[in-house]
């Protein structure tokens, strides 16, 4: 049996968790293209298709997954599930339906009429990441200067924009990454000054803590709700003790720091997927018997 990390990019995370075993058995880095052309029916394919750089929607990929899910391939983060975390109109629905708390969100397109909103909103693109076009407007005014400032953007063009209601910004938010149901990590990420988005893309420092149990069991009901096997769950702070989910991030990056003490995060994330599909296969195994 073969394990794959399936991804365009050998960033930190894909390298780091190609680095480490699978059951004792070595992981391969590798793009879907090469999934398709090496990977047999009982092999495993880790999907960590990202949004594209110009964030136009998902990286290119997900009918690959497809196709070997069909022949057999047991593909974690499945294309459903990565689009609906790359898709920031679908995860607000997502969380909805799961009743998790979200902050009120609408889609802004070409050519339509504004939502009603209310203001201070965020405006974003659908298919986001690394905090690049999301804005803080005041005011409807300032949100029409900028969507109009934005309509050529490739990804208006393709997605349209996000509008949301703004949580009040305390300057640091706290990720969490779920292996299967299992906290395997997190971190907080703290804005530099004058700044109020948390993205390390932009600056934030980010630092190792330990989630609060309301914070935990947040994390794990919006990764059941996103069905990701791997996933990253961004929680803003409203007030002591109290979060919102703000995003699922599909093909999460993290740190050795997001770490439980004394753990190796990468280590730790696949031996839950590992320890949990081995459950699953037991378990199917016993059916089978009785
Ligand atoms: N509705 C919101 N309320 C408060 N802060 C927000 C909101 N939306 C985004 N932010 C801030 O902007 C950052 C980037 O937004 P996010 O939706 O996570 O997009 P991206 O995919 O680019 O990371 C977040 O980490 C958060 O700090
Ligand atoms: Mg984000």
């Amino acid at each position: 049996m073969r394990v794959a990390v399936v991804a365009h990019r050998a960033s930190e995370t894909n390298v780091s968790l190609a680095a480490r075993a699978w059951n004792g058995r070595p992981v391969e880095l590798v793009s879907p293209r090469e999934a398709l052309l090496t990977l047999r029916p009982g092999d495993i394919a880790l999907a960590r298709l990202d949004v594209r750089e110009d964030l136009a929607g998902a990286e290119e990929g997900l009918t690959i997954l497809e196709r070997l899910a069909d022949a057999g391939v047991q593909v974690l983060n499945p294309p459903p599930a990565l689009l609906r975390a790359h898709d920031k109109l679908l995860t607000a629905r997502t969380l909805r339906r799961a009743g998790l708390p979200h902050p009120r969100t609408s889609i802004v397109e070409r050519h339509a009429k504004l939502p009603d909103l209310d203001f201070p909103a965020v405006l974003k693109p659908r298919f986001g990441s690394w905090g690049r076009d999301v804005y803080l407007c005041r005011n409807r005014v300032e949100l029409e200067r900028k969507v109009g400032q934005l309509a050529l953007r490739p990804w208006f063009r393709s997605g349209g924009a996000i509008a949301q209601e703004l949580i009040p910004p305390l300057g640091h938010d706290l990720r969490v990454i779920v292996a299967r149901g299992e906290v395997v990590g997190a971190a907080v990420r703290t804005a530099p000054p004058g700044e109020w988005r948390t993205n390390a893309a932009l600056g934030a420092t980010v630092s190792p803590t330990t989630p609060a149990p309301v914070a935990v069991s947040l994390a794990k009901a919006a990764a059941s709700a996103s069905g990701l096997d791997l996933v990253g769950i961004d929680l803003l702070p409203t007030g002591p003790g109290a979060f919102c989910v703000l995003e699922l991030n599909g093909a999460v990056d993290f740190r050795p720091l997001y770490a439980s003490p004394g753990r190796d995060v990468y280590a730790d994330a696949l031996s839950a997927l590992a320890g949990s599909m081995e459950a699953v296969a037991l378990d199917s195994a016993a059916a089978d018997a009785g």
